[in-house]
């Protein structure tokens, strides 16, 4: 069976073409600016203009025809409205048009379920790290529950924001990687770990006031951040993994590009005897396939939508 999965929720489009066991296509176009943020509105124009254009070429590159496509795909949240709204409406639109099965899957699901395409996992606990999202998911009872998340902003919100204040452009992800590679000495920022949950705005507002300070090489500031923030991110995750008794691990999103987080997260799973995965870039970052293998999976357990069902859903509990 083939799936067509449509990503939208934020600054990313992304078009991907699945079967249940191989992505044969995977394209995206991420409106980015200089300043970095996301203004929904622009999100949605970009999504809408983008659409017909990447929707051809992913056709193209899979080598497929619509008409041989076995259901659509879209993401249904949470993210921006307007984005989401833009999604939902072209996948309707392609259902209705081609008369496709429709279905609607959860952003924060897909980046965990997606892992086990091309990964020898079968059930993990899942750290979810982008720049709106920061959650560790997990199944537990036949159903997706989130055990710990921010309680603010995004672990790459807050990274983006810190590369911002030192003036070195978005994404600042890579760009505060490179410069903690070259930290010395760790400086102490407040460390936020809330039962299961996380904060990032205290740290984030610490290390911009030491910076503003003038006392502190931005390189160990950025090391320090680093290491603050990715050992609440560890902390939490081995919770749920000690909680739910699973024995593998998963780091998914646009952060698991960071090597310091992989080492960290990797070394705690190891010492727990866990298995540890991050799938390809192009498949950890929001994207398409993730959400046309999601959605497949979904529609061979028989799961169905009816059209007028499709609503987006901005908020995931
Ligand atoms: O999942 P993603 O593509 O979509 C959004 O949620 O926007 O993630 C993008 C995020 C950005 O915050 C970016 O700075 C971060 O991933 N990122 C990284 C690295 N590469 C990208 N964060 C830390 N280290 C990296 N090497």
């Amino acid at each position: 069976m083939i799936a067509l999965g449509i990503e939208g929720t934020a600054h990313t489009l992304g078009i991907g073409i699945t079967t249940e066991d191989k992505v044969l296509a995977n394209i995206f176009d991420t409106l980015t600016t200089e300043k970095g943020g996301i203004h929904p509105k622009e999100a949605a124009e970009h999504h809408a203009k983008l659409l017909k254009p990447l929707l051809r070429r992913a056709l193209q590159e899979a080598g497929v025809k619509i008409e041989d496509v076995n259901v659509i795909v879209f993401s249904q949240g949470p993210g921006l409205g307007p984005a989401l709204r833009v999604v939902a409406t072209a996948a309707r639109a392609l259902a209705l048009r081609y008369s496709k099965p429709i279905v609607g899957v959860n952003h924060c699901i897909a980046h965990v379920e997606v892992s086990k395409l091309y990964g020898d996992v079968r059930d993990p606990v899942g750290l979810y790290v982008s720049g709106g999202n920061t959650q560790v998911i997990a199944l537990k009872g036949g159903r997706y529950r989130v055990f710990g998340e921010t309680l603010d902003i995004g672990i790459g919100n807050a990274i983006d924001t810190f590369a911002r204040e030192l003036g070195i452009g978005f994404p600042g992800g890579p760009k505060i990687e490179k410069l903690a590679q070259k930290g010395e000495k760790y400086i102490e920022l407040p460390y936020a770990v809330k039962g299961m949950d996380l904060s990032f705005s205290g740290i984030l507002t610490e290390v911009v006031r030491k910076y503003k300070s003038g006392k502190y090489r931005i390189e160990d500031l950025a090391y320090s951040f680093q290491e603050t923030a990715f050992a609440a991110l560890v902390e939490v995750t081995e919770r749920a993994l000690a909680h739910t008794g699973k024995d593998e691990v998963v780091l998914v999103g646009g952060v698991a590009a960071n090597n310091r987080l992989r080492e960290m997260l990797k070394a705690m799973a190891e010492d727990r005897g866990a298995k540890f995965y991050v799938p390809p870039y192009d498949l950890c970052r929001d994207n398409g396939a993730m959400i046309a293998y999601t959605g497949l999976k979904m529609f061979k357990a028989g799961i169905r939508f009816k059209i007028e069902e499709t609503t987006v859903k901005q908020k995931f509990r």
